[in-house]
């Protein structure tokens, strides 16, 4: 293999070029947002393709074993193995269910299930990256601002690198299995009377006044290991390019991190055409939606309330990036009602698959582009599950059991007595509802 150059941190509005020794997630000349530059692998088309189709078989000791680290000349290409920080992650299945795709209208959605990363969502994806960076530039600590499943990662990413770890969140809009899940992993976790967008912003002075290192999906090292995400599922479907990838959006980082994937997978020769992106919003937080109506002439931000409590971001970081990757990519965003998405979720949960509940606007996004005739029946769609069913077990709870009337897909429990004529009735019941 030939020397490579060092990996450098790029602004992506003005092109500064930074060392990637600075921490910094913010050019200082125009307050832009930085990406990775680093040398493209001299292998192009089939031949990086064998390079990539070839670590399936890597033992599980080695960081090629992750589907992050898989692709690594396209993640951080200079790091050496010792430095990695990896559980390992990705690796995640793409599945399809007859049930969901006509539910959709569409012949065939495929399903990518980044609940089955460690930490039961995507960001394991980009936490290796990140992290993996701050011990290398032996940061004293590690911060996030997060609506849950960011926290949760970097708590259990940390607690692997032996780094300390500082997580911010909007008190009382965390899930419950999110919460548990940061506290556990050992974070030390500040409950922000604010919101997200608060958080983050309190974040962001702390990486700069107090010199912690920034983990929030602005940093470019996270951007980085999102890109797998479309990586893999390009692998996974033979490096054919699906018409359609479509997911949740809500701080913009992986509307970022797919455009980036998809404009280096081009140039490399791994796809021979560029899928459509579609991100999906929640109505009551659906800032870029609003840009992408008028067509990007403004930035629009707004108080964010969504149940899904994921994506209940009104002033997303990665705005400028993600116009770029909706544009190069022909793509949509468009916003759904909270109603849609649970209804989404209620399916993909029967369907025995499962996700959380901004994880679901993938697929409700799907059905709404269908019937509008967007996506056509028979393109290749990919939705991206992009976090796990017990994350937020309070909304199943309220969904299923406890909104009145009951909504369109609800599984009611039901008490009874510790007699068998009661299972007796029941059982009838469901054999005549089933027949
Ligand atoms: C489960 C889940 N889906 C989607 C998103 C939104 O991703 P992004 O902030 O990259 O737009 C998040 C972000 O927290 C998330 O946790
Ligand atoms: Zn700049």
């Amino acid at each position: 293999m030939t020397a490579r150059a060092a990996t450098m941190l790029i602004c992506d509005m003005c092109g500064t070029l930074v060392s990637a020794r600075d921490a910094k997630t913010q050019c200082a000349k125009c307050g832009g947002l930085f990406s990775l530059r680093y040398d493209a692998p001299t292998e192009r088309g089939p031949a990086l393709k064998k390079i990539f189709d070839a670590r399936l078989a890597a033992r599980a000791d080695m960081p090629e074993s992750s589907g992050v680290w898989r692709f690594r000349e396209l993640v951080l290409p200079d790091v050496s193995d010792g430095e990695i920080v990896t559980q390992p992650e990705g690796n995640t299945p793409l599945v399809s269910r007859d049930r969901i795709s006509a539910w959709c209208g569409v012949e065939s959605i495929h399903m990518k299930l980044e609940g089955a990363n460690p930490t039961g969502s995507f960001k394991d994806r980009g936490m290796t990256v990140a992290v993996t960076q701050a011990r290398r530039l032996a940061a004293p600590a590690v911060a996030c601002a997060s609506t849950g499943n960011t926290s949760a990662s970097l708590a259990a990413y940390a607690a692997l690198a032996g780094l300390p770890a500082l997580v911010l969140v909007p008190n009382g809009q965390v899930s419950l299995g999110k919460l548990a899940q940061t506290i556990a992993y050992g974070a030390r976790t500040l409950l922000v009377r604010g919101d997200f967008d608060d958080c983050l912003r309190l974040a962001r002075a702390a990486a700069d006044k107090l010199g912690v290192y920034l983990a929030n999906s602005i940093n470019p090292y996270r951007i980085s290991g999102q890109k797998t995400i479309v990586l893999e599922m390009l692998q996974q479907l033979g490096w054919r390019a699906p018409d359609w990838i479509v997911f949740p959006a809500g701080n913009l980082g992986n509307t970022s991190a797919f455009g980036a994937a998809l404009r280096e997978a081009k140039e490399l020769g791994l796809i021979d055409r560029t899928p459509r992106l579609a991100a999906v919003q929640a109505s009551g937080a659906a800032p870029f939606a609003a840009s992408f109506r008028d067509d990007f002439r403004e930035r629009h931000t707004v108080r964010a309330e969504t149940v899904a409590t994921a994506i209940r971001i009104g002033d997303p970081a990665s705005y400028d990036r993600a116009v770029r990757a909706i544009r190069e990519t022909n793509g949509v965003v468009i916003d759904l009602p909270d109603a849609e998405i649970l209804d989404a979720k209620a399916v993909v949960d029967a369907s025995g698959v499962g996700c959380e509940p901004a994880s679901a606007a993938s697929v409700a996004g799907v059905r709404t582009l269908a019937a509008r005739g967007v996506i056509q029946r028979t393109d290749t769609v990919v939705a991206v599950l992009t976090g796990h069913i017990l994350k937020d077990p309070g909304i199943l709870l309220q969904y299923h059991r406890d909104t009145d009337p009951p909504p369109p897909f609800a599984n009611r429990p039901i008490e009874i007595d510790a007699d068998l004529a009661a299972v007796e009735r029941v059982l009838a019941a469901v054999r005549r509802s089933d027949g």
